[in-house]
């Protein structure tokens, strides 16, 4: 079968685990087929044998500053579909920023903070000026992880409490790293434009 998807870890777990969503994203809607992905999902953050350290580690050239990294796993050929860790170093805390596609987003190592952020009320996902509610405080331990359907849940920002960096796991219907999304200035509402890009691999050429 001819496939441009990349697997940057290139390994039997990671292409049965991609194979075992691709099946049930073709047999149900997003948000039925991340439901049933759920046991799948809380075995990889509870399998500490398959992220090699590489993706583990922080990086000083990452595009969302801090030291963070966005380490690709795998991505789809069509750019529907990309399997990552993100690594925060500890004390560190991402910018707020939304992610633009359903998702599952679990923590791997360490325990972090996070705010989850609305649009108040009347603000237009095209304004370039999106005011912010903080509307829920979660703290993560290794294996806590969390369905993403946006709008719902999909602004936020994490800081990592733990001694050591954060690792989080994200599975997200877009090559999140590369395509253009948005960083909040809390205090005066101002959206930015935002691309993270990947800390292993370029982005392809801009469609
Ligand atoms: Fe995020």
């Amino acid at each position: 079968m001819m496939s441009n998807d990349e697997y940057l870890l290139d390994t039997l777990r990671i292409r049965q685990f991609i194979s075992l969503v691709r099946a049930k994203l073709a047999s149900a809607p997003p948000a039925a087929a991340l439901e049933a992905l759920r046991p799948a999902f809380a075995d990889l953050l509870a399998d500490q044998e398959w992220l090699p350290d590489d993706y583990q580690q922080p990086s000083v050239t990452g595009g969302m500053g801090s030291g963070i990294a966005t380490w690709l796993i795998y991505r789809a050929a069509e750019g529907d579909l990309s399997l990552f860790s993100l690594v925060v170093p500890p004390g560190a805390s991402t910018p707020i920023h939304d992610h633009l596609a359903w998702g599952l987003v679990g923590l791997y190592a360490g325990e972090q903070d996070e705010i989850v952020y609305q649009q108040q009320a009347g603000e237009q996902a095209d304004q370039s000026d999106a005011r912010l509610d903080a509307v829920e405080h979660n703290h993560l331990h290794p294996g806590d992880f969390y369905v993403l359907t946006p709008p719902m849940g999909d602004i936020h920002s994490v800081t990592t409490t733990s001694p050591v960096a954060s690792v989080s796991i994200h599975l997200l219907g877009n090559d999140t790293g590369c395509v253009w999304r948005h960083t909040y200035d809390l205090a005066d509402g101002a959206r930015h434009p935002f691309r993270s890009g990947w800390s292993n691999v370029p982005c392809r050429k801009e469609t």
